[in-house]
């Protein structure tokens, strides 16, 4: 039975209760030391996993829950930053539900924010695998909030020294690349995959899990 109404992101993030999780679950992670994880990142998760959908030929509806579940992925920070794609998931269902969105597509969004991190989630659907492979290719300088700990954390370094990364869906070959670039006077190519070769693990199943290939191109070679 599905007796909800449509709900699209625009209703998600004018939410005020989006909002002010969003805001303060981006606050939170700040003090403890973690890149940008607030509105900026919400919005890339959201635009970059709605296109993997639609190039995919996966139809609006499906491409919208996609896109609300990359913008709500990474809200239960405001909890705690262990299980939080767990909160996440609880969370979203919470202002799913009061927006008045079908039982049905708010399962199909909790599976996808709950399994959205390498350590303890899979791709366990389409929407799901969408949303991963546009999470882990959000790289990018603009996420590090201070460069006073780029000689000495690995994770603001990293993402300091990547200037352009975006996911390239080829459906006509069947494959999806993320393409990077990083300077390497800032960052050695190496510093990356030493802390994201699992993130890069979970994108091969996630694209296979979408019937494609998974590349991975930094400073134009490919490396996977
Ligand atoms: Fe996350
Ligand atoms: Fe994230």
């Amino acid at each position: 039975m599905n007796n909800g109404k449509k709900v699209n992101l625009e209703d998600v993030k004018n939410y005020y209760r989006t909002k002010i999780y969003l805001e303060k679950a981006n606050e939170y992670l700040g003090v403890i030391g973690y890149t940008e994880h607030g509105e900026r990142h919400a919005r890339l998760t959201a635009k970059v996993a709605y296109n993997i959908m639609h190039c995919l030929g996966y139809g609006e509806h499906a491409s919208e829950l996609a896109a609300i579940a990359g913008y709500l992925h990474d809200i239960g920070n405001v909890v705690h930053r262990d299980y939080h794609s767990q909160s996440s998931a609880f969370i979203a269902s919470e202002i799913l539900y009061e927006l008045g969105m079908p039982c049905e597509d708010v399962v199909e969004i909790m599976a996808a924010v709950g399994n959205h991190e390498e350590q303890i989630g899979d791709p366990i659907s389409i929407v799901t695998s969408a949303v991963i492979l546009a999470d882990k290719a959000d790289v990018h300088r603009s996420r590090v909030r201070t460069t006073a700990m780029i000689k000495f954390d690995i994770h603001d370094r990293v993402n300091y020294a990547a200037r352009r990364s975006t996911i390239e869906v080829n459906e006509k070959n069947k494959s999806i690349s993320l393409n990077i670039t990083i300077d390497t006077k800032i960052s050695q190519v190496m510093e990356y995959f030493e802390i994201f070769l699992s993130r890069m693990m979970i994108c091969r199943r996630a694209a296979k899990f979408l019937n494609c290939t998974f590349n991975l191109i930094i400073n134009e070679i490919r490396l996977l």
